[in-house]
């Protein structure tokens, strides 16, 4: 990802949020933050009513989008609906049981390349279930992915979601190929 190549950080968020977007005020979640453009394409496919937090794990991105970085985005962390948490995304996780209506994850190179071994647990058969809990019924997992990974999906299927898998470019119609699956908490997709 750089500021010319994230269409598939957008595509997360727009694959991410489809199923809820007809809901009353939807709440969603999105680790990490990055250059925020999952937030900002989560805020333009959202209504006025969603509430989008992001959790972040370094202090100095979230400073860094609240200023000059933030432009690259178009400084999505101005936008009323939106709240910057520093801290570890998978402690929001668990503290919101049943609460969430999408959960949008892009915290590392995906479940087939870790660049931080702490992350692993949330693309473990825990981490998958404490999604599932943090969802309400018919919310989504969303997951990015530098690379595709078979059994992850399996895992991600066993954990009680109904699981797509995308293929997205980092540019349109150009670039390397990245993985976006979505998981739906008792939904209707399949593939
Ligand atoms: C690849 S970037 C995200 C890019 C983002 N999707 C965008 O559109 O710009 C990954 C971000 O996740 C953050 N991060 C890594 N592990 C995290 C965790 N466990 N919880 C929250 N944020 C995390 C990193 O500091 C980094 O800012």
């Amino acid at each position: 990802m750089n500021s010319r190549m994230h269409a598939s950080e957008d595509a997360l968020a727009e694959l991410g949020c489809a199923p809820v977007l007809a809901r009353p005020a939807p709440r969603v979640l999105i680790g990490g933050l990055g250059m925020g453009f999952t937030l900002a394409a989560a805020l333009r496919v959202l209504g006025p009513d969603a509430r989008v937090t992001v959790a972040e794990l370094v202090p100095d991105v979230v400073e860094w989008n609240r200023g000059e970085l933030g432009a690259c985005a178009g400084r999505p962390l101005d936008d009323p609906r939106a709240a910057a948490v520093v801290g570890d995304v998978a402690a929001r996780l668990r503290a919101a049981p049943g609460e969430l209506d999408a959960v949008l994850l892009d915290v590392d190179n995906g479940p087939g390349g870790l660049t931080s071994e702490s992350n692993g647990w949330l693309y473990s058969a825990a981490g998958l279930r404490a999604a599932h809990a943090a969802l309400r019924p018919g919310g989504t997992l969303a997951v990015w992915s530098a690379h595709a990974a078979p059994a992850f999906t399996a895992r991600f299927r066993k954990a009680g979601f109904e699981v797509q898998t995308h293929r997205v470019r980092e540019r349109p119609g150009k670039g390397a190929v990245h993985t976006v699956w979505v998981g739906v908490r008792g939904g209707a997709l399949s593939g």
